[in-house]
């Protein structure tokens, strides 16, 4: 039994769900909550409000829960993740691993973590349509970079294989693969172009990821021209951290929508007049982007 006096499997999970068919799914992406210093329960309140009217078939949680790991800082995000809607799939980011308390950072890093939020398994969701397979990239030898583990990159190609050719397949980590001019931010993955090419050719369609506190939806090649294989970035700003970051600094998450043949990602920025969450900017992209036509790809 956890501290709150609430049952563990209540609390938000990477967890393995089969729901029934549906030609469309949609996901909540938030991330970077970041509860203690500068943490806006604001936004964060909106945020709990927007997904229970909306009931997303599933709300994707990108990291950076806390701002330094703390039990209390946990204690209060597991309470305001507890009452949004399941299923709930959530990674830890490089600030939910202590920074300044190095014995603890190299010897238990994820101890926090594991008692308050979820334990550390790799999670999947099979929602039909498309599919979700969540990662924990953080590397408590260098705090901020992120790293793909050679076993977890397996078992993802693993995963891949072994779902339908249709499905879409979007893969979950916590930090970015390269900056954009207004944003240079440190963790970059140890390989990058490396780590999203392999992603690319396991046949995953999208990664979803935090840690920039800015939203943003990409073509992997517009990061690295020389990649073939298509594959699409998106990162969800903070939802609810002051630290928010790029031209805009403003707090934000993005909404998904899944169909059999298109994949469409809204982002949502925090209206400073009215002090909600408002529709922005969405991008669209054709399944067929991803097939190959001989020895080229459609895109
Ligand atoms: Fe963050
Ligand atoms: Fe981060």
């Amino acid at each position: 039994m956890a501290s709150n006096d609430l049952p563990r499997e209540l609390v938000c999970r990477p967890q393995t769900v089969f729901l029934e068919q549906a030609s469309q799914r949609r996901i909540l992406h938030c991330s970077d909550i970041h509860v203690g210093r500068r943490f806006d329960p604001e936004p964060a309140e909106k945020l709990v409000e927007f997904a229970r009217n909306l009931r997303p078939d599933a709300i994707v949680v990108t990291g950076d829960l806390t701002m330094r790991a703390r039990r209390s800082q946990f204690r209060r995000v597991r309470a305001m993740l507890q009452r949004l809607p399941h299923p709930l799939i959530v990674i830890p980011g490089n600030h939910d691993i202590p920074l300044y308390n190095l014995p603890m950072r190299l010897f238990a890093p994820f101890r926090n973590y594991a008692r308050y939020i979820a334990d550390l398994d790799d999670g999947t969701l099979d929602l039909g349509v498309c599919a979700v397979w969540a990662v924990n990239t953080v590397c408590p030898y260098m705090h901020q970079k992120g790293w793909f583990r050679e076993e977890d990159m397996r078992a993802l190609e693993i995963w891949s294989q072994s779902l339908a050719p249709d499905t879409w397949r979007i893969v979950v980590v916590h930090q970015h693969f390269a900056n954009t001019p207004d944003n240079p931010r440190p963790g970059i993955y140890f390989r990058a172009a490396y780590c999203l090419r392999r992603l690319a050719q396991a046949g995953v369609h999208l990664v979803l990821h935090g840690h920039v506190h800015q939203s943003g939806v990409f073509l992997g090649r517009e990061f690295f021209p020389q990649l073939e294989e298509p594959i699409v970035v998106a990162a969800a700003g903070t939802v609810s951290s002051g630290r928010t970051r790029g031209n805009d600094r403003i707090y934000q998450f993005n909404l998904l929508t899944c169909s059999r043949n298109t994949l469409e990602i809204e982002v949502w920025n925090w209206n400073t007049q009215s002090r909600t969450f408002e529709a922005g900017p969405k991008r669209l992209f054709e399944k067929e982007m991803f097939m190959k036509r001989g020895s080229s790809w459609r895109s």
